[in-house]
């Protein structure tokens, strides 16, 4: 038996998101991204699985699946706080908010806790750059306007074992003429 495998029921599954496109190959990041939420990565064994199971390269796989930081290439913690350093968010102190979290939690970008409870990744603009700087939590919540305040109390709930609070983005209503 393999490693990683799809059962019956996630073949046929994978069969009917294979439908919706022209072909096999538009099905890739669907099929990665329910990959990632059975086996909680998608290191290079579940992206031969994919590979084989649309009947593609494993190349173009690995292409789709090192473009994003949301495809987890590595077994991550149990909370993965991907923390936006790209333009917006590297002039309102990304950074600083990074290496803060960093020197918390005692690993670098790209490394997990020894208890596996978190991971950090430096990413790419998540398109909220108007909340900058933010940070999203194990591609689900977004935190805006990150300082240090709510850093600690953003890890001190997942420590808890509970997510923070979802944090509506505003939206900008017109005023009344
Ligand atoms: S630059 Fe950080 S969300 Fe766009």
């Amino acid at each position: 038996m393999e490693k990683f495998e799809f059962n019956k029921a996630e073949r046929d599954h994978i069969e009917k998101i294979i439908a919706r496109y022209p072909d096999s190959q538009s099905a890739v990041m669907p099929v990665l991204w329910m990959a990632q939420e059975k086996f909680g990565h998608v290191e290079p064994d579940v992206q031969k699985l994919v590979a084989k199971t649309l009947d593609l390269p494993e190349a173009h796989v690995y292409g789709v699946a090192s473009f994003y930081t949301q495809y987890y290439k590595e077994k991550m913690g149990k909370y993965v706080l991907d923390v936006c350093t790209c333009l917006s968010c590297q002039v309102c102190g990304g950074y600083d908010m990074l290496h803060y979290i960093e020197e918390k939690l005692g690993i670098k970008a790209g490394e997990t806790t020894e208890d596996g409870m978190f991971s950090i990744q430096s990413v790419e603009c998540l398109g909220a750059c108007g909340y900058a700087p933010m940070m999203q939590i194990t591609n689900d919540i977004y935190v805006n306007h990150l300082d240090k305040a709510k850093v600690d109390k953003v890890i001190e709930t997942l420590k808890q074992g509970k997510m923070p609070e979802f944090e509506p983005i505003p939206m900008r209503v017109a005023e009344k003429s």
